[in-house]
């Protein structure tokens, strides 16, 4: 008998029947065309993670309009002309067994341009964003019903929509970075509006059987940001509103630098009692848990324990492909744990680079680099 029966037990997802609680969160790495376009590196890619034996890949933040790219080598889906390479990811990942989402967003005051729009001109740096008037907010809810669109006509199985790391979605529910005084500002209610319109716009366009998801901030963990409190009643309004399930994380660029953030964040399943807090206030709603879910054993007792339904995996799966096939017993070699005091992955990207995990052997980084422009 396997020695993980809660991880390896069945779950449902709208229609989907998810084999076991393993996905991967999504997880940017920059490996697309500079025009955003899906190229072998980006399919091979998705082909080892499809393969990994998780039942659900969410593929990384996909831009849905120019004006919120978070950098030139993100995927992008703010045209029709992206559904065929698009098509190719999921058509990949479905054909390794996993179901296949892709996440949606705009990064807002994080857009690597010096142009950025944002709820309101809070500074970043020394650049002064540029406060969205009420018909870019409307256009904007137009871009990410569109995107959602597009996504379903790839062949994705669901949707997810990225309401987290501090990107638009969530600059607008912050209190500090949205000081609207009209409808979509003002109060709480007023910080909720234009997330729960991109929600209610995106499930009008997909229909109501196709899965939704939302990567959900659960804590600015910043001062005078947005907590844990006001993130329930949020979390209540999306589902209201038609979300299938939330995939809980915390922080944003601000406060991943922060030396609390840093020294957390090294913790096996930092983020867990965020996303059981989150389950516990909505106990039908479907969650997700992420952050350093090193070992099987671990991930076990978080579904066991009733702190999430599901488990998400990033760099500990692309730090090792085949956890969940080690994990189950399929393949019987330990698993390649993600190292909690490297940043390569994130330090290469930050340069631009395509990034590779330290603790690849020799002859898959070498294979990497001889495919990859670097
Ligand atoms: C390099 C990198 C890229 C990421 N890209 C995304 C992303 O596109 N969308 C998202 O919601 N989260 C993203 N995340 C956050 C991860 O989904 C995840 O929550 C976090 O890394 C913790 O899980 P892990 O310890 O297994 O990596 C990213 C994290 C890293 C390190």
């Amino acid at each position: 008998m396997n020695p993980y029966p809660n991880l390896f037990s069945p779950f449902r997802i709208k229609n989907l029947n998810l084999p076991n609680r393993i996905t991967m969160a999504p997880m940017y790495v920059g490996y697309a065309d500079p025009d955003g376009r899906v190229n072998d590196l980006v399919l091979e890619h998705y082909k080892r993670m499809g393969a990994s034996g998780a039942a659900l890949i969410v593929v990384e933040n996909m831009c849905i309009d120019p004006s919120g790219l978070g950098s030139p080598f993100m995927l992008r889906v703010d045209r029709d002309d992206y559904i065929e390479g698009l098509k190719k990811i999921a058509d990949t990942i479905r054909n390794e067994g996993s179901y296949a989402f892709a996440q949606i967003n705009h990064a807002g005051r994080y857009a690597y341009m010096k142009d950025r729009i944002v709820p309101s001109p809070v500074k970043i740096g020394d650049i002064i964003p540029k406060e969205m008037t009420r018909d870019e907010i409307l256009m904007m809810i137009k871009k990410y019903k569109e995107a959602a669109k597009r996504i379903k006509e790839a062949g994705f199985d669901g949707v997810e929509l990225h309401g987290g790391t501090g990107y638009l979605l969530s600059q607008f529910i912050s209190p500090r970075l949205n000081l609207r005084t009209d409808e979509f500002g003002g109060s709480f209610e007023g910080r909720m509006h234009f997330p729960l319109s991109v929600i209610e716009a995106v499930r009008g366009a997909v229909g109501n059987d196709y899965p939704v998801g939302y990567r959900f901030l659960a804590d600015e963990l910043f001062p005078g940001g947005f907590s844990l409190d006001e993130a329930i009643i949020f979390a209540k309004a999306c589902v209201e509103k038609g979300i299938d399930y939330l995939s809980v994380m915390v922080g944003t660029h601000e406060s991943f630098h922060m030396s609390p953030y840093v020294e957390m964040e090294r913790n096996e399943g930092y983020m867990v009692p965020y996303a059981g807090a989150i389950k516990k206030a909505l106990p039908e709603t479907p969650v997700i848990a992420a952050g350093r879910i090193q070992t099987p054993q671990y991930a076990d007792k978080v579904i066991k324990d009733g702190e999430a339904d599901l488990i998400g995996l990033a760099r500990v799966l692309f730090a090792d492909p085949l956890w969940p096939k080690k994990a189950k017993g399929e393949i019987a070699e330990p698993i390649v744990a993600c190292n909690p005091s490297c940043s390569q992955c994130m330090d290469m990207i930050m340069k631009g680079k395509r990034p590779y995990c330290s603790r690849w052997s020799k002859e898959k980084r070498e294979e990497f680099l001889k495919k990859t422009p670097h």
